[in-house]
């Protein structure tokens, strides 16, 4: 007899082990990954941040930087490799949008590759803006 996976278990808090989030954003090829120290502290001191766990894995994280107000940022959003496709960043992006449901203005900085996935939760080309930015990292090339 074959036991169901165990649900998928989503939190809100900022305070991440460090192991755990070099695990995810290494399985990323995100650069914030070379600057534990700053990413711990990044994440902390979030306005939100959601979380999705295996047990003890940590599979899934998406984080805003608001001023609660009038505009709010979604900086980061990653799912580990083998476990996308089942609904996780849905779910994730979901929980991080409901206390900015009234927020004039929601900003996301995607990946081309992403920017599908975001079409699909409601969000379009930002008019004729453009994105500018100042990085240190090399990768979202
Ligand atoms: C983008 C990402 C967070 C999606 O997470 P996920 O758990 O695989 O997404 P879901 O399973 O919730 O997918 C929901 C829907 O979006 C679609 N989708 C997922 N990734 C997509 C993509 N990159 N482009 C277009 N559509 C996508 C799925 O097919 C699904 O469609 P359906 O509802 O019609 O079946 C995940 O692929 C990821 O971590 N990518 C690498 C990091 C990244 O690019 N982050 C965003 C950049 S800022």
């Amino acid at each position: 007899v074959t036991e169901p996976a165990p649900a998928i278990e989503y939190r809100c808090t900022g305070d991440l082990p460090t192991e755990a989030l070099l695990h995810l954003y290494r399985a990323n090829g995100w650069s914030a990954a070379e600057k534990p120290t700053e990413l711990t502290a990044a994440l902390r001191h979030s306005h939100s941040v959601v979380t999705a766990w295996d047990g003890d894995l940590l599979v899934g994280l998406a984080n805003a930087i608001s001023d609660g107000h009038l505009v709010v940022y979604y900086p980061h959003l990653l799912v580990l490799p083998e476990y996308r496709g089942r609904g996780i960043g849905s779910r994730l992006l979901g929980l991080l949008q409901e206390p900015y449901a009234g927020v004039h203005q929601q900003v996301i900085l995607s990946d081309r590759q992403a920017v599908g996935f975001y079409q699909k939760h409601g969000f379009v080309p930002a008019g004729s803006t453009q994105a500018l930015w100042i990085y240190a990292g090399s990768d979202h090339d």
